[in-house]
């Protein structure tokens, strides 16, 4: 089985929508391996998106990352990075499809309530960025 890790992002939480897209990861036959509420700081949330780092959008970004607590998850499914990208939907939810997260929660490209792994080796990364091994059920 494979891995990714999901972030309810400070609008998710904000909008009170924690419930909801827990309900739609389990739905969908993920397990969840790890689950937590945390902060992120400036550094951690600059260093979680440094793929991103001299784009346009990358300051707002992390504004947006550290304006108030996000949930971190670690999910498990076969094929979960797709998986996981699939429930989501497109980045920009103008652009993502019916019944997806953020064609139903995400207010703009931004502001798009949900993050997820892009490949494998990425989500490992990502995963022990926020999980210990001990943390992962
Ligand atoms: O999150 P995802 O992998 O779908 O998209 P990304 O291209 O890796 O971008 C990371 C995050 O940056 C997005 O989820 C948005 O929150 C933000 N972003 C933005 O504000 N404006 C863009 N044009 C692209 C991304
Ligand atoms: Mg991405």
């Amino acid at each position: 089985m494979d891995r990714t890790l999901a972030i309810m992002k400070p609008d998710c939480v904000q909008k009170k929508l924690v419930g909801k897209v827990v309900d739609k990861i389990l739905e969908n036959g993920f397990n969840i391996l790890g689950l937590k509420m945390i902060r992120l700081s400036e550094a951690q949330a600059k260093a979680f998106y440094d793929v991103h780092e001299g784009k346009p959008f990358y300051d707002e970004l992390v504004d947006f990352m550290t304006e108030g607590p996000v949930v971190v998850a670690s999910l498990e499914k076969e094929n979960a990075v797709a998986a996981w990208r699939e429930l989501m939907g497109a980045t920009n939810p103008t652009e993502a499809d019916e019944g997806t997260l953020r064609k139903l929660f995400a207010d703009n490209v931004g502001r798009n309530i949900v993050h997820g792994s892009d490949a494998t080796e990425t989500a490992k990364r990502e995963i022990s960025f926020f999980f210990s091994e001990t943390e992962l059920i």
